[in-house]
């Protein structure tokens, strides 16, 4: 089997995951694994790191997501190792994309150059007002908040993690994304759209759909910067 027929593989088992076992389908339809891919990519060729394992892990990353958690390196790699054995890889190929699982929500340091790639295109995904929007949505349909009732230190919580995960990026290159879709948003305006976020996420709306809805919210710069990150203008201009 060529690279590239495991690949589309890997992509279909990767989607049909995200769409239909994560969140019992409640993000079917949502684009971040897509966009993961386009961002690893644009990462990897600045960077000159394997191709093909920054693809299979940026598709990949996820995967533990059905199993409620996706930050414990163990269990990443575990349920990473399990899905690869299904495809005719070697063993180098099965721990080089593995490690990019276990590593992406940063909770290990990555340290191959796919693996940082791999998590510095996640933590891209978590920045900004799309950050604001994913990570609230994780929150709501995790248990970790209540939608219904989200208190100020909740609101906390959320921005903190989206500071941390900029502070462990890992590439130069990834920085440099960064500064173009990074925002900060005042407290009042956090406290107004957050809520709204996490009711429309626990209702099964989907990032792309929130992000046109809580649009009419923002600032024309704010609104720019959100679909420059949806559209991923910025990796070009
Ligand atoms: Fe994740
Ligand atoms: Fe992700």
């Amino acid at each position: 089997m060529t690279k590239r027929i495991i690949l589309r593989k890997i992509k279909k088992f990767a989607i049909t995951t995200d769409w239909r076992r994560a969140f019992g389908g409640k993000s079917k339809g949502n684009k971040h694994l897509y966009r993961v891919v386009k961002i690893a990519m644009y990462l990897a060729k600045e960077t000159g790191a394997d191709i093909f394992i920054v693809e299979a892990g940026a598709l990949l990353h996820d995967i533990a997501l059905p199993a409620g958690d996706d930050s414990d390196y163990l269990k990443n790699k575990q349920a990473a190792r399990k899905v690869l054995a299904r495809f005719q890889l070697n063993d180098s190929d099965i721990e080089a994309i593995a490690e990019c699982v276990a590593t992406h929500e940063g909770t290990v340091k990555p340290k191959t150059p796919e693996a940082k790639i791999v998590h510095d295109a996640d933590v891209l995904e978590k920045s900004g007002i799309l950050g604001l929007i994913r990570h609230t949505w994780k929150m709501a349909n995790s248990g970790q908040i209540d939608p219904e009732k989200i208190s100020r230190r909740d609101v906390g919580k959320i921005v903190h993690h989206i500071d941390w995960r900029k502070k462990q990026l890992q590439t130069s290159a990834a920085k440099k994304l960064h500064k173009k879709i990074d925002m900060k948003l005042c407290v009042k305006k956090l406290n107004k759209i957050t809520p709204q976020i996490s009711k429309l996420a626990k209702k099964a709306v989907i990032t792309e759909n929130i992000a046109k809805i809580i649009s009419k919210k923002l600032t024309i710069d704010q609104r720019l910067k959100l679909a420059r990150q949806l559209s991923l203008y910025y990796l070009r201009h």
